[in-house]
Formats: C-alpha cells, sequence, structure tokens
C-alpha cells in the first residue's frame, strides 16, 4: 500500500501545468480503434487509467508505443473483441471502448463494470441505446455479449445526459448506416474534444457539448495526430490546494471556460482570479469563506470537484451546505476528514460544512479517487505531518501530483508501506 507524507501548514505559492484530460483520453483512445490506422495522440496523461486502456488496446491486437511526449496506436492488426475482465475490474469506464469495438467488428463481450467506490454506476442506458441501434445485447453470467448485423442511425433520447453512454453511442454510430441523434446528451467539454477527434478523422458529428448531438454514418476514418484538452478537474484541484493554504498559483494549459463554475465559486470564497488566455491566476485571501454548492451535469458545477470542496472548506469562515446530486455515495472522504477534526454533517444528499479554525494532522484512508485528493488538501493546509494511505486511487487520475506540489512549496513524498 502506498501513503503519501505531507508535511502541512505552509502557504504554497508557484506555477503548475495542467496535464492533459483524463476523461477525454479514455475515450479518444477508444476511438482509434475506429479507424483500423495509425493514430498519433499528444497530451495523453501517463496515468493508471491510460495505462490500463492502453493495456487493453494491447490485449485485443493492436500495437502501442509510447515516444516522447507522444503514443503511437496502430489499431490494423487488431482481431479481438472480448474487453478482459480483470480489466473492466479494475476500471469501469472502459464501458466505452464497447461502442468502438462493435462499430467495427459488429460485436463485443464485456463483464458487468460493476459498481466502485462512489456508486453503482450502471450502464443500462448505455446498453438500451445499443438496443435501439438494432445491436443484439445479451446478458448472460455477468458478461454482455454486443452482436449486430449492421449499426443502423436512429434517435436516442437519454434519460440522464450520460457523460459515458453519449460517448459511447457516439463510438457506436460514426460508421453506421444512416443519422443518428442524441437527445439529452451530455454537454461536458470531453465530449467536445471526443467529436473534435473523431471529426479531424473523418467523422460528421455535429452538436458536440450541446444537448443535441448529430452523428451521421461515414463510410471509413483516416489516420490523423490530435492534442488532448488539458484536465479541468485537475486545474480545479490545484487551484483548490493553493486556495486552502492562503496561497498563490499561476496554472498554465488550461480552458479557462471550462472551468467557469468552479472559478466563480473560489471567487465567491474571496480569492481574487484573473485569466489570460490559457493562463489562469489566483491569490487567495488568508481566510476563505463558506459558499454552498450544488452539483449538476455540465455546464453546472462538477461532482468530481465537491469532495476537494467540502474538504477546503472544513477551514472556512462560517458554515457551507453541499448538495451531491450525480452520485449516490460520493461523501466517503467526509469520515477521514472528521478524524482530523473537521465538523460535517452528512444528511442523504446534503452535507453540512461548520468551518473551524484549524484541522489536526492524522492518518488517513482514501477510498476514491477525488475523494484521495480531498485528503491531500486537507494534509496541505494542517500544520503537523499527515498521512494519506490508499493513494493508489490518486495515481489513477493526476499525473505526476507529488512533484507539481513540491514545485510550488509542498512537502509531499510517497511511502511504499
Ligand atoms: C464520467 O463518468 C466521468 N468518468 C466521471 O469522472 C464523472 O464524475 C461523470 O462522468 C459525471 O461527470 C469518465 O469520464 C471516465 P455518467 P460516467 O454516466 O460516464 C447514472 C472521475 O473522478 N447512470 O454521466 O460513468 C450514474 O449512476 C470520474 O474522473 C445511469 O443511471 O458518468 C450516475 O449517477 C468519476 N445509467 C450518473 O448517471 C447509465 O447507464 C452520471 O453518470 C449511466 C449512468
Amino acid at each position: 500500500m502506498l501513503s503519501y507524507i505531507i508535511k502541512g501548514g505552509k502557504r504554497l505559492e508557484g506555477t503548475i501545468s495542467v496535464s492533459g484530460s483524463k476523461n477525454a483520453s479514455l475515450p479518444i483512445i477508444a476511438g482509434t480503434i475506429l479507424s483500423a490506422k495509425t493514430t498519433k495522440l499528444y497530451h495523453v496523461p501517463n496515468i493508471h487509467d491510460t495505462q490500463i486502456t492502453l493495456k487493453i488496446l494491447k490485449l485485443l491486437g493492436c500495437k502501442v508505443k509510447k515516444e516522447r511526449g507522444k503514443i503511437v496506436i496502430d489499431t490494423k492488426p487488431m482481431r479481438k473483441t472480448e474487453i478482459p475482465e480483470d480489466m473492466m475490474r479494475q476500471m469501469r469506464s472502459t464501458v466505452v471502448m464497447a461502442g468502438a469495438i462493435i462499430s467495427r467488428f459488429k460485436e463485443a463481450t464485456f463483464s458487468y463494470p460493476g459498481g466502485c467506490e462512489i456508486g453503482a454506476r450502471p450502464i443500462d442506458l448505455h446498453l438500451s441505446a445499443f438496443r435501439k441501434l438494432g445491436i443484439h445485447v445479451e446478458e448472460k453470467g455477468g458478461f454482455i455479449h454486443c452482436t449486430c448485423d449492421k449499426i443502423i442511425g436512429t434517435e436516442i433520447n437519454l434519460d440522464f445526459p450520460s457523460v459515458g453512454a453519449t460517448e459511447n453511442i457516439i463510438l457506436a454510430t460514426v460508421l453506421a448506416e444512416g443519422i443518428t441523434t442524441i437527445t439529452n446528451a451530455a454537454m461536458e467539454p470531453e465530449i467536445e474534444d471526443l467529436a473534435k477527434f473523431l471529426n479531424k478523422m473523418g467523422a460528421k458529428i455535429e452538436g458536440a457539448g450541446t444537448n443535441l448531438i448529430k452523428i451521421t454514418g461515414v463510410k471509413q476514418l483516416k489516420e490523423v495526430s490530435y492534442k488532448i484538452m488539458p484536465d479541468r478537474i485537475e486545474a480545479g484541484t490545484y487551484l483548490c490546494m493553493v486556495a486552502a493554504t492562503g496561497g498563490k498559483l499561476k496554472l498554465l494549459n488550461t480552458e479557462p471556460e471550462h472551468i467557469s463554475p468552479i472559478l466563480n465559486k473560489l471567487q465567491e470564497c474571496g480569492c481574487n482570479i484573473e485569466t489570460q488566455g490559457k493562463v489562469i491566476n489566483l491569490e487567495a485571501p488568508k481566510k476563505l469563506k463558506s459558499i454552498d454548492i450544488k452539483t449538476l451535469p455540465y455546464p453546472g458545477f462538477p461532482t468530481d470537484m465537491q469532495s476537494v470542496f467540502g474538504s477546503m472548506l472544513t477551514i472556512a469562515k462560517g458554515t457551507s451546505v453541499i448538495v451531491e446530486n450525480i452520485f449516490e455515495n460520493r461523501y466517503k472522504y467526509t469520515q477521514e476528514l472528521q478524524k482530523m477534526g473537521a465538523k460535517i454533517q452528512i444528511e442523504g444528499k446534503m452535507a453540512v460544512i461548520k468551518g473551524v479554525r484549524k484541522l489536526n494532522a492524522s492518518k488517513v484512508d482514501s477510498h476514491d479517487l477525488r475523494g484521495g485528493a480531498a485528503l491531500v488538501l486537507a494534509g496541505l493546509c494542517t500544520k503537523g505531518t499527515t498521512y494519506v494511505n490508499n493513494i493508489e486511487y490518486i495515481l489513477r487520475g493526476y499525473e505526476n501530483l507529488e512533484e507539481k506540489l513540491q514545485s510550488i512549496g509542498a512537502s509531499i513524498k510517497i511511502k511504499n508501506n
């Protein structure tokens, strides 16, 4: 088990460059299956989740080469259509590969991704969309077998603007016959990045980033190079970490418009924020003000930032109220913060956080990716030595986290227990 040892209580100040987006990389790597050619991807973050996705491509027969700053993926040799069960278990978001595999091979087999640390994570919207597209979906013994003669475009309305379901439908219909429309589609920037990548390959996708997406099937796709968008959740995480220490941060390689809900809330807390092109400058007050937060689908406040804000608000002045509307089990981190003296009351979807003067250094356990990041933040803004355990969760989604934090003055190092 890996842990972070954090000697906290220091005001952080400096410059950090944001890595490529984890949640854009995963569907785009899946999209390389569609061209059966070579794709060069730049700015893919070197984290556990992208390593797993690339490993699956190799297991399916693709050639993957990591060169300086880029990943070269040749999916021509791919022959297998079954996503290995242990990989599905390790990372449920591999389910978006199904749409791409079915689109090219007219079949795919994968296991139920199953729940994870933050909720049941069903895929009913993915499967009902596949069925509407003429794909035969058979669920047997925990496995899902998808087969079809061809994929025929149709109208699909999503009961919920699911990010993964929207991505899977796009990947399944880029090479379909006819036109597919998705209403109540997810509008996250990662969907737009996926569409930009696929359109560069020759797909015909309109409306990505809105709740109405139209995909006109094409016959084939071409060889391209593509640079992944910056990771908006990583950007928000570092802004909060520095804000919690009353510090100052220059963030490079960002898309400020992707994180306006986060920037607005940081300003509400009393931070001074200036943006210029791809640079965000933050200067935090000595004491943050309490605020209220409701998580919503994009362009609302992102659920992935809920735990990091919750952690930061434990030492704000006043009482904050958070409502988590997207996932049913995303407050586990609060039990760990209570070990550090945080005053948090959970009532169903709501967390009531009563600001305290300071937290106390302690040993805490990560239970999921963003909850783990919340605990690192708590350690950074607390005098003394905090141990954050099970950081394998955190390494899934943050590239070079300890080096980036060390570069702005944090005392943080990894310990292998
Ligand atoms: C993506 O997950 C992200 N993951 C999540 O980030 C993010 O929190 C989430 O979108 C919401 O923005 C990746 O992109 C790899 P959803 P996804 O389908 O696609 C329910 C992180 O920390 N739902 O939009 O799984 C579901 O249970 C991760 O980086 C169904 O009911 O999210 C949830 O309550 C965590 N049926 C809600 O919709 C379905 O078929 C949102 O899920 C699908 C989803």
